[in-house]
């Protein structure tokens, strides 16, 4: 078990890095151009402190020094160190001209370094998006939108910054190191490895700080989270708090949060304070070292003046870069944790056809043969359904809620497959293994018992199952909804927005635009599940007519609670905690002296009250 647990998991760390490198087709060449480019300063940056050396002890001082011969040569072909002494302006501009490459390099890594940034960006974002899109609905089920999309914004920036910030970062400073130190080693090697003493000991420091300081990190970003959370709920669920007058307590309660997460920050101040003044010790101790010895070295005649400016000047270059590998470093861990994030969407399976995939005609019988139904990891739903509903019918479904009805409508619909061996579905005998999702999909029209509206216009929201559809078809299907007048009165008529979540429309107004949406795409197979319950009787029975001189060949599935609703189905299917109780017509089941015979008295009971 442990050993399988680990080749899994080392399966999954190559997963993530191969992922990476996928991820980084078409940015990968700026990235490489942006690293030469800050190659290229690293060495601008080692290059003109030689040159200040020369001018200092050859040019000025007319000493000699084990130069290579490759310098001499360029000496030689400016007219040599006597003539450059002379003309000492060559070597100044020869300052200039090494500043001013370090200032294109830099300009070409930023440069390159975010076209290549963005792009990588760009790349996830979208093969993350379109992939999830492609995941089947039992996963989308199964996860939290607010955790899948913190994978999708802030695990993607933690990312890009280790591609673009960390990963060229440490490239940068490797490349400074080993120059400088082969620069420092050419001019003297007792003073650079007493000036390279306190380097390992300043990046381990960093590397244990920055990985501690990581964990405290963490938490920050965590409650940073839980404090944005409770903010977008009290904002969506505004109505609720303000209906029962709990201000003052969301109010404390966000309040506390915000207390603790600006804590945690404060927590932070002290050891980072520390520590940016320890190295900052560190740094001016290194730079001692290097004047105490140097000056030494020089006075017992065994170093140059230029070198010791030399010296001097690869000491303050390097700090920096030393205490950022270690941050880097540690750092990089975090993206290691946000690349298995990422990797966990883009390992899990999309929707795939796994049977014969077939086309066949969908305006035939639809038969339950002995389906049983559990969700992953949950009891038993539906027990042996068994019935069959001739094309072209109304069937009307009646049941308490979890009863298991939508879960019936999900497994028509191939939300969820139906396992092996757990019964069979068949739509005019072949079976729903069998079927191509696509063409099943759009060949069964479902309104959910939820509907959603996108932030779009009803006229967007309505003909979402076609790409350009005519105004006329928007119109009949929404008149069928009774929903044209509703929205006639609008202002804006078609072209009105939904609000975040379609906050302008009332429960029924969204159910009736939900139901147009659905009739627009002209279905053999429909399906309403619950979808009349927030529309009052008058306008149900309207639907439902203007359903039945439309759509009379249609085969329609009603899932209700309203009697009057099922009635006129030619056949009721009563289902009871996942069984069906009952079947047969109104008539046969209004005297069944069943769970149907019940509902039907008390509501005409209740109708009775009402109109007397
Ligand atoms: N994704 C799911 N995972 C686990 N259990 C679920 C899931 N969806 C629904 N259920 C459970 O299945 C049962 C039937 O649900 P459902 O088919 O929606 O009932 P109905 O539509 O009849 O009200 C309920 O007990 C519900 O809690
Ligand atoms: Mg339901």
């Amino acid at each position: 078990m442990e050993n399988e647990k680990k080749t899994k998991t080392k399966e999954e760390k190559a997963f993530s890095r191969k992922l990476l490198w996928d991820f980084l087709r078409g940015s990968k060449l700026f990235f490489v151009i942006s690293m030469l480019s800050a190659a290229v300063a690293a060495l601008a940056d080692m290059v003109s402190p030689q040159i200040i050396r020369m001018a200092v002890d050859n040019a000025l001082g007319g000493k000699e020094s084990n130069l290579s011969p490759f310098v001499m040569g360029i000496v030689d072909r400016f007219g040599g160190f006597a003539y450059l002494g002379e003309h000492i302006w060559i070597m100044a501009a020869a300052i200039l001209i090494v500043a001013a490459v370090k200032v294109v390099a830099q300009y070409c890594f930023r440069v390159y370094n975010t076209k290549g940034a963005e792009t990588l960006t760009k790349t996830m974002r979208d093969r993350l998006f379109g992939h999830i899109e492609r995941l089947p609905y039992a996963w989308h089920a199964k996860h939290r939108t607010g955790d899948i999309i913190q994978r999708c914004t802030s695990d993607i920036e933690t990312m890009k910054r280790f591609v673009s910030e960390q990963m060229t970062s440490i490239f940068r400073i490797l490349v400074l190191l080993v120059l400088s130190l082969s620069f420092m080693l050419s001019m003297n090697w007792k003073l650079t490895i007493i000036a390279m003493l306190p380097v390992p000991y300043v990046i381990l420091r960093s590397f244990q700080f920055h990985r501690k300081i990581g964990a405290a990190f963490l938490d920050c970003d965590e409650n940073e989270g839980k404090l944005s959370a409770m903010a977008q709920e009290n904002l969506t669920g505004v109505r609720v708090v303000r209906a029962f007058g709990r201000e003052r307590y969301e109010k404390d309660r966000f309040e506390e949060q915000n207390e603790y997460y600006t804590g945690l920050w404060m927590k932070l101040a002290t050891p980072m304070a520390r520590f940016w003044s320890i190295s900052d010790v560190l740094s001016g101790l290194q730079i001692m070292l290097i004047v105490v010895f140097g000056s030494w070295l020089c006075i017992r005649g065994e170093m140059l003046p230029g070198e010791y400016i030399a010296f001097l000047s690869y000491g303050a270059t390097m700090t920096w870069p030393v205490r950022m590998l270690g941050r880097m470093i540690s750092e990089m861990s975090k993206a290691g944790v946000s690349i298995d994030r990422v990797a966990y969407i883009m390992q899990a399976e999309e929707e795939r056809e796994t049977g014969k995939a077939l086309t066949p005609a969908m305006d035939r019988d639809i038969c339950f043969d002995h389906v049983s139904f559990a969700y992953e990891g949950s009891p038993e739903i539906l027990h042996d359904i068994s019935f069959t509903m001739k094309a072209g019918t109304t069937l009307g479904i009646l049941g308490g809620t979890g009863s298991g009805k939508s879960t019936m409508m999900l497994l028509l619909d191939k939300l969820y497959l139906l396992p092996e061996g757990c019964g069979s579905i068949t739509v005019g005998g072949v079976d729903l293994r069998d079927i191509q999702t696509r063409h099943l999909r759009r060949n069964i029209g479902m309104v959910l018992q939820e509907p959603y509206l996108f932030s779009r216009t009803i006229a967007e929201n309505i003909s979402i199952t076609e790409d350009e559809m005519p105004m006329e078809r928007i119109r009949e299907a929404s008149r069928a909804a009774c929903l044209d007048e509703t929205v006639e009165s609008f202002q804006k008529g078609y072209d009105t927005f939904v609000g975040e979540r379609g906050v302008t429309l009332s429960g029924g107004q969204k159910q009736r635009a939900a139901i147009a949406r659905t009739l627009t795409q002209q279905s053999p197979i429909m399906i309403f599940d619950d979808s009349l319950s927030a529309v009052d009787t008058e306008t149900d029975a309207k639907i439902r007519k203007a359903l039945e001189s439309r759509f009379g060949s249609a085969s329609i599935i009603l899932i209700s609670h309203r009697i009057t609703t099922l009635s006129k189905a030619d056949q009721i299917l009563v289902l009871d905690h996942g069984r069906i109780a009952e079947m047969g017509t109104h008539v046969q089941l209004k005297q069944g002296g069943g769970i149907y015979q019940k509902i039907c008295e008390i509501q005409s009971a209740s109708a009775e009250e009402v109109s007397a």
